[in-house]
């Protein structure tokens, strides 16, 4: 089974078909940026961008990714210059940062699609996605602040 992750074609045993996307990635490929949160899809701490969309790896089979673009946390920066979500929210860091590779990873599809959300599209954008610590200005700030960068308007 072949898998497209971060741009370069892998290999891996076919069976690993069922076995949930977040464990491929974590005990497989030692890829463990995205978190195990809740395993039920309902927190988001564990999303990865497959075909563009945001996607939760504990709810999606390793081989539904098969045939797909896969791009994981580690797959954003270009080389040493950081995607500017990732500077964003650098710059402005959480508090536990437990969430933070969800909101991250959906931050950057957002962007993908919409260069200048308003506040509004970045609330609906980012409501699927929870934070325990409460971190949701800092959230909400970092991705307008993604944009600016990502845009050159700083
Ligand atoms: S760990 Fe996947 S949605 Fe919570
Ligand atoms: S910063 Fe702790 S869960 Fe979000």
């Amino acid at each position: 089974m072949q898998l497209n992750l971060n741009g370069k074609n892998i290999e891996i045993a076919e069976d690993l078909r069922d076995e949930p996307l977040i464990w491929t990635l974590h005990d497989r490929l030692q890829l463990n940026g995205s978190r195990y949160g809740c395993g039920a899809g309902w927190c988001g701490s564990c999303t990865v961008i497959l075909d563009g969309k945001a996607t939760r790896s504990c709810q999606t089979k390793t081989s539904q990714a098969v045939g797909k673009s896969l791009i994981t946390l580690e797959g954003l920066a270009n080389g040493d210059k950081l995607h500017p979500v990732q500077q964003a929210f650098l710059e402005n860091p959480l508090q536990c940062c437990y969430c933070m590779t969800g909101h991250i990873m959906t931050a950057v599809v957002l962007l993908e699609n919409t260069a200048n959300p308003s506040s509004v599209q970045i609330d609906a954008a980012m409501d699927a996605n929870l934070c325990r610590c409460g971190g949701y200005n800092n959230i909400r700030q970092n991705v307008a602040r993604a944009s600016e960068i990502a845009r050159g308007a700083t």
